[in-house]
This record gives C-alpha cells, sequence and structure tokens, in this order.
C-alpha cells in the first residue's frame, strides 16, 4: 500500500519524506490557499518545490472546468517534472480530459469521486489513479470505506489498472481499514499517519525496558 501525504506544506512533507515511508504528495487548491500559494507562478513554483523533496508522484490539481483549460493547465503542470500528476475533477470534461492525458501517457489522478460509477467512468477513460473522498462521506453519514469496497470489486473484476486512492483520510482506523479492502494508496495528514507508531503499551515497555537497564547499569 503507497502513502501520500495530503497537504502543500513543505515542512510536513519533508518530516514524512525523512520518516521513509512516503510515497507520493496529494494537493487540492484549498491546501495550496492554506499554505498562502497563489497566482499561476507562485503555484507552479510550489509544485516544483515540491518535487525537489519526494521521489514518488506529486499530484497537482487544475482549477478549469472546460477541456481546453483542463488540457492547458495539466499540459503546463505536466512539463514541470516527470512527478507530477495531472489532477482532475469528476466532471463531463474531466472525463474527456483524462482520456485525453492517459492516450498521451500523462498520469491522471480523477478526483472527488463519490460513487462507484464516478470511479468506473474515470476508470474507463483511463484514469491512473481515482480519489474517493472517504471523510467527507462518513461526515455526512454515508460509509467511505463501503465506497472503497465496492470499487475494489468492480476494478477486480475487470483487471482495470486504475489505482484507488482513498483519500480525505481523516484517522488512523481508515489507513488500517483502507489498507484490510486493499485500497492502492491512501492519502492523509502527517497526523493520521504517525498516529500508526503510537500505542501505549510500546510507551510503557520502553519505560520499563529503559528503567531495568538503567539500574541494571547503576
Ligand atoms: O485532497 C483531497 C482530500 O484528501 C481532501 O480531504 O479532509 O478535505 O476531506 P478533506
Amino acid at each position: 500500500m503507497k502513502f501520500f501525504i495530503d497537504t502543500a506544506n513543505l515542512a510536513q512533507i519533508k518530516e514524512a519524506q525523512d520518516l521513509g515511508v512516503l510515497d507520493g504528495v496529494t494537493t487540492n487548491p484549498s491546501l495550496m490557499a492554506k499554505e498562502g500559494i497563489s497566482g499561476e507562478e507562485n503555484v507552479l513554483a510550489h509544485y516544483r518545490a515540491i518535487c525537489e523533496i519526494v521521489d514518488g508522484d506529486v499530484s497537482a490539481e487544475v482549477i478549469s472546468t472546460d477541456f481546453e483549460g483542463m488540457v492547458r493547465e495539466g499540459e503546463a503542470l505536466a512539463a514541470l517534472d516527470e512527478k507530477i500528476v495531472v489532477k482532475i475533477p469528476m466532471v463531463k470534461d474531466g472525463v474527456k480530459a483524462l482520456k485525453y492525458f492517459s492516450d498521451k501517457g500523462i498520469k491522471t489522478n480523477c478526483t472527488l469521486i463519490f460513487s462507484a460509477g464516478q470511479a468506473l467512468l474515470a476508470a474507463k477513460a483511463g484514469a491512473t489513479y481515482v480519489s474517493p473522498f472517504i471523510g467527507r462521506l462518513d461526515d455526512i453519514s454515508t460509509d467511505g470505506l463501503g465506497l472503497i469496497e465496492s470499487i475494489r470489486v468492480i476494478f477486480d473484476n475487470y483487471g482495470f489498472d486504475t489505482e484507488i486512492l482513498a483519500a480525505s483520510v481523516r484517522h488512523p482506523m481508515h489507513i488500517i481499514e483502507c489498507a484490510q479492502i486493499g485500497a492502492d494508496v491512501m492519502t492523509g495528514p502527517l497526523s493520521a499517519i504517525e498516529a500508526l507508531l503510537k500505542h501505549p503499551l510500546t510507551d510503557i515497555g520502553l519505560a520499563k525496558f529503559l528503567a531495568d537497564h538503567a539500574k541494571a547499569n547503576s
């Protein structure tokens, strides 16, 4: 299972990269705005900075919602670095853009997936990744993990190469359950990734080991 970090914060990306478990980064316009990044040149420079930190795929989202605009933006983003994955929203022109980029060998991530039908359509159009937003479904009392299960079955039935990128991950149980279901990738905040390493019995056990060692060596 690949681990992506869902942020545009360079310090957090570097921290996850230094941990040695990072396979890539996902961003979106809200995350870029949160870091105060605005203006085309600054946005492109920020994506270059992210690509310098990580080894894996970096999803960069288009703002356009029409086919021509998505193609123009996506090509500019893809030209930045071979790590760039063009992130495209699940709208009608977005499906056409997925097919366009797929035919050109440019990686894509179809975002804002909230149903199995949307995921199937994106896979048919040749998306490299589909991003079902599990946290946002949970927020409206709908089963986010159930959606991951449905997409897994559909993709396996037909041998789609499209990877399931579980997005809008909020906590460590989301990550664990996505791993059990067989999501190919999860993207979440640094806090959810770091929460995986914590267990009170680990802390208690380590304190005891160190105390016993200190006593024996005093
Ligand atoms: O990047 C897309 C997705 O992961 C957003 O997550 O927490 O804003 O629902 P969230």
